[in-house]
């Protein structure tokens, strides 16, 4: 019975862990795409917003805590983008807010992990 017990926690809790990319499909991909889109592009693609931040910000712990403050308290101050950039697609609405912490740390450490290859970087408008 303890044993059932267990297993049945163990599914449950896997079927509800939150997964970053999941949060990511919910509140972000309407505007950051994994691919630079022809036409009527809403914001930086999501692979390239990951590595100008992996290229300008020094720590993993530094880039969450930036990305878990960016996506409540948006601001052209703060930004990584060009001047071009915010000009063309305006600041960032505080998406953050309507979410959670869980859901937060998730979508920040996945867009860390999910990413490698900071070499190779445009700006936000080009890519
Ligand atoms: C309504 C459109 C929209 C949604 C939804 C959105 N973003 Fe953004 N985001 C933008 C725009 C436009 C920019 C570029 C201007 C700026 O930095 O504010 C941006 C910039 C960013 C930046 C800063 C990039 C830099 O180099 O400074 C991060 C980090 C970011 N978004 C993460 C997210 C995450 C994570 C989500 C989902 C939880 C999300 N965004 C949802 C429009 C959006």
């Amino acid at each position: 019975m303890k044993k059932t017990l267990f297993s049945l926690f163990i599914i449950t809790s896997s079927l509800f862990a939150l997964s970053g990319k999941s949060v990511y499909t919910e509140h972000c991909a309407v505007c950051h795409k994994m691919q630079k889109p022809k036409t009527g592009l809403l914001a930086p693609p999501m692979p390239s917003v990951s590595k100008r931040l992996q290229r300008d910000i020094d720590s993993k712990e530094k880039f969450i805590a930036f990305v878990k403050d960016y996506i409540q308290n948006p601001s052209r101050e703060k930004g990584h983008c060009s001047p071009k950039a915010f000009n063309h697609l305006g600041t960032m609405p505080p998406i953050g807010k309507s979410l959670n912490h869980e859901e937060i740390d998730a979508v920040s450490l996945w867009l860390y992990e999910n990413f490698k290859h900071p070499e190779k970087i445009k700006s936000c408008d080009t890519n």
